[in-house]
């Protein structure tokens, strides 16, 4: 069906034909055990349309005994073989991406071609594990000619997927690709604010030929669905995307069986303008960094540092920009869609009223809106906040909205220092013509990721992870194949 369709259908409608209510274990959707479901809304209407699986322990049970039935038939799958089922898998989200898309624009508020980007990098993302699938490779150990010694990659075993609702199915690839090539088996819990495209992918796996039992999906609430299944002491691993108060509830509970867990948590990443920059590379980059997704994104630029020179110029520019971007219903294509949930709009809105409350210049935007064609939904004016102190909570705490704090500074060294005086490190972007100095910068910086020039440059080549409160471990590129391994070393006597 084509994106017309299908957009046209949910407007006549209230709601789409077709979508996914079960949890996905064991090769099949099934109801909760208890029974009970929950709604999930569409964000650009602040309206419930549809109902899905509110799950809890005893599903969290079922779909990780599953897995573990599942994993040593999986583990033992020819490489090769993985990687063929994987690649097919990423065919088929080609081959369906306008109703994936359409699905994620809905659940999360997000505008649809951005959901189109995600739907192709999700592909993407299982292409590029299909071919590391075969690559995942030991090593050999120099013990002398009497002795041999080798070792091999062996997958960890049953993983635990939590994945947020700012990214639902890009993050959910992200990690479960890897996990899949590796030789992993996984149960997943998508956020409960967007479960669709998450079930949506587990099916399409299945068709791919994934076998019954490797991928499940839970769905749930956080305390009710992710608790069990973060604690639970046949998962051997667990990936974690969300807040930090979060991310720090789940590495206590997996510490309890010696679980590892990589953790991809907040940031308040900085995109620095020095003066030399070119002005209207910085203009579109500082744009994309805080607006695209309505700045829920937790590698988002959310702080401008720009030296003083041109601080004036550049705030002016985008704040122009950013009063002249179109919000909306994420279906009918806007720049900047809604806040995935009320309750989010109302810290993203909390923030901002704070901040005017301290006296904090608003350069640009600063309030709520609707959706202009329906007056409602959950919209949030792109806003700058400019010369802010270094203390402000704005600057310091993340809010994960469409707001740019901006922060003057006089030269090089502030601009490093300022750009590391959070408590987070994730990423950060560097716009200079000096080549010497944004490798100088980029050194001296405390990040995960370093961008010169474009923000978000990059793709699923490259490793993505943070330091500090953002989190450890790193996923994309190969580096993301060591969190679903494990290396057994083999020693022999041969003479
Ligand atoms: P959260 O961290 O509570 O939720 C993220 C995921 O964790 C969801 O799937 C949720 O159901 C699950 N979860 C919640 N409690 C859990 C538990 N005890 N055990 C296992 N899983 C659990 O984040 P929330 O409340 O949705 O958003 C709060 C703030 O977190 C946002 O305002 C934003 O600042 C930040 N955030 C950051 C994200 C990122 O990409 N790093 C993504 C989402 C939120
Ligand atoms: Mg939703």
């Amino acid at each position: 069906m084509s994106t017309n369709t299908l957009v046209g259908e949910y407007f006549a409608n209230g709601t789409l034909a077709g979508l996914p209510k079960g949890h996905f274990i064991d090769g099949a959707f099934v109801a909760a055990s208890g029974g009970r479901t929950m709604e999930t809304f569409d964000p650009g209407s602040a309206r419930a349309y549809h109902a899905f699986a509110a799950g809890d322990g005893s599903d969290v049970d079922r779909a990780v005994a599953a897995a573990r039935r599942a994993q040593r038939a999986w583990g033992r799958t020819k490489a090769s073989a993985r990687g063929a089922i994987l690649l097919r898998a990423a065919e088929l989200i080609r081959a369906e991406a306008a109703r994936l898309a359409v699905v994620e624009s809905l659940d999360s508020g997000k505008a649809l071609q951005e959901a189109e980007g995600d739907v192709s990098g999700a592909a993407r993302c299982f292409e590029y594990y299909a071919g590391a699938a075969d690559k995942i490779q030991g090593d050999t150990f120099p013990l002398g000619t009497d002795y041999i010694g080798y070792s091999i990659e062996e997958p960890v075993g049953v993983t635990g997927h939590i994945i947020p609702w700012n990214y639902p199915l890009s993050t959910a690839a992200r990690s479960i690709a890897p996990a899949l090539a590796a030789g992993c088996t996984v149960v997943a819990k998508p956020a409960e604010q967007t479960p669709l495209t998450a079930l949506m992918l587990a099916d399409i796996l299945s068709r791919a030929g994934l076998p019954a039992g490797v991928c499940n999906v839970v769905t749930g609430t956080g305390a009710e669905a992710g608790g069990p299944l973060v604690s639970h002491p046949d998962v051997r691993h667990v990936t974690f995307t969300g807040s930090v108060p979060t991310g720090i509830r789940v590495m206590q509970s997996a510490a309890a069986n010696v679980t590892s867990v990589v953790l991809e948590l907040g940031g308040k990443s900085p995109v620095i303008v020095m003066a030399d920059a070119d002005m209207d590379a910085a203009v579109e980059g500082v744009l994309g960094a805080i607006y695209e997704n309505a700045g829920q994104i937790c590698s988002a630029g959310s702080r401008l540092v720009v030296e003083r020179g041109v601080h004036a110029e550049l705030v002016e520019r985008l704040a122009r920009r950013a009063t002249g971007l179109k919000l909306g219903h994420g279906l009918r294509r806007p720049q900047v869609g809604a806040l995935s949930s009320l309750a989010h709009l109302d810290k993203v809105a909390g923030y901002v009223e704070g901040a005017r409350d301290r006296g904090v210049t608003i350069a640009a935007g600063g309030e709520r809106t609707t959706d202009p064609e329906s007056g409602s939904g959950w919209f949030f004016k792109p806003t700058i906040l400019d010369a802010v102190q270094s203390d402000d909570p704005v600057i310091q705490e993340e809010i994960f909205g469409p707001v740019l704090s901006v922060q003057v500074v006089e030269s090089e060294e502030e601009a490093v220092a300022v750009a590391n005086g959070t408590d987070f490190g994730l990423v950060a972007g560097i716009y200079t013509r000096d080549f010497g100095r944004a490798h100088r910068m980029a050194r001296d910086i405390d990040a995960g990721q370093v961008y010169i020039n474009e923000y978000f440059a990059g793709g699923i080549e490259v490793p993505f992870g943070g330091n500090k409160l953002s989190g450890f471990g790193r996923e994309k590129g190969f580096a993301a194949l060591r969190s679903y391994t494990r290396t057994k070393s083999l020693t022999a006597k041969i003479s």
